[in-house]
């Protein structure tokens, strides 16, 4: 039994969201011990012109603000990924916005892009610049904005000097109108956009910051074709799949289930896993993916690798269980290098995609 097993009930006696602060803040004070890791080169991945020290990252969504960024690499995860941030600041949805299914070990979540905006988390990322550590930047558009395009454009261009890599979520729910971006049309306008802002906005001479794609795992066949058709013909550097779900078919507790809002978690794996290794098929001789959905222990994450995931990222996992997880994922994934005698994650990718297809 670890110190998070005790701590748990104490943190789920309160309300998701105050337990979230208080996450937060025990990162910020150091409360939370950072974990010792034996590096293993094995774990490398190369991805973007970025050398990612381990395939295991923080998924958008708990450091909205851009607060804690270090504190989470310390817990061993080998990226993190700040936001969504939008251009100004906004309050998000009415409260209660989150709810837990225990049972089913998911989360829902209507937040709604609550954050403090571009400037506050430019302010943060400016002032840790000089640090190492990989810090993705995941930028999104305001509720009320005319022009969501034009959002995404302002994020490029407030944070191409601090962000290791982009991510255009455009995959959240909780934003009425945003999924539709990821139609053919508006996502070929919406990726021609994103790169000439970063061409207009990167010093001649600098390398320009490669940009992410986040997409749903609800898509159908057709959805997934126009999808890969953009990715392939752009310059997106990766896809990462996927965002929470808005299907409520897996849960075995119902009682929560009508919840609006993106379901995340345990009940999210099979789905985000199968979209996964039928994007890889489309795309993946080409371009990189990255696995979110459901990731709970190392077996998770191996798993996402052989559906097609270059990287992995998890959220809700975290929740469940605990600090200590980044770490115990990154030291099974070398324990199964050994295992099947890879000599990297690389070599374990995409091997068993069939199986999910
Ligand atoms: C999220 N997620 C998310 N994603 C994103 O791109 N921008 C965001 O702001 C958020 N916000 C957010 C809040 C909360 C409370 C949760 C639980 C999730 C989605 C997240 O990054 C991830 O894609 C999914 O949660 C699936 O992964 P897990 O949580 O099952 O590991």
């Amino acid at each position: 039994m670890g110190l998070f097993d005790l701590a748990r009930p104490a943190l789920f006696s309160f309300p998701p969201e105050k337990a979230h602060a208080l996450s937060i803040n025990a990162l910020k004070t150091g409360l939370v011990p950072s974990a010792r890791l034996n590096k293993d080169p094995r774990l490398e991945v190369k991805l973007g012109g970025i050398t990612f020290p381990n395939p295991v990252g923080l998924a958008a969504g708990y450091d909205k603000n851009a607060e804690v960024p270090d504190a989470i690499l310390h817990l061993g995860f080998g990226f993190t990924e700040v936001g969504t941030i939008t251009p100004l600041p906004q309050p998000g949805n009415p409260k209660p916005r989150i709810f837990r299914l225990q049972r089913d070990e998911g989360l829902i979540n209507r937040l709604g892009f609550n954050n403090e905006g571009h400037a506050s988390a430019l302010a943060r990322l400016k002032a840790r610049k000089h640090k190492r550590g990989i810090v993705g930047v995941n930028i999104g558009a305001n509720k009320t904005s005319s022009d969501f395009v034009a959002d995404y454009e302002a994020g490029i261009e407030t944070f191409h000097t601090v962000a290791s890599y982009f991510t255009a979520n455009i995959s959240s729910p909780n934003t009425p109108g945003l999924r539709n971006l990821q139609a053919g049309e508006a996502l070929r306008v919406l990726v021609d956009r994103i790169f000439a802002k970063l061409d207009e906005s990167v010093d001649t001479g600098k390398d320009p910051v490669p940009v992410f794609l986040k997409v749903a795992p609800d898509l159908d066949e057709a959805q997934m074709d126009e999808i890969a058709d953009v990715v392939l013909n752009s310059r997106l550097a990766a896809l990462i799949v996927s965002n929470t779900t808005l299907d409520r078919d897996m849960l075995t507790d119902t009682a929560l289930a009508g919840e609006a809002g993106g379901l995340s978690g345990k009940p999210v794996f099979e789905k985000s896993t199968r979209v996964l290794a039928q994007m890889y098929r489309r795309i993946g001789k080409s371009i990189p993916l990255i696995g979110v959905g459901g990731i709970a222990n190392a077996q998770d994450a191996i798993a996402k690798f052989e559906a097609g995931a270059s990287l992995v990222q998890l959220y809700t996992g975290m929740v469940y269980a605990g600090p200590c997880l980044p770490a115990e994922i990154v030291k099974g994934i070398s324990g199964h290098l050994d295992k099947v005698g890879a000599e990297t994650v690389a070599g374990i990718v995409g091997t068993k995609t069939d199986a999910w297809l």
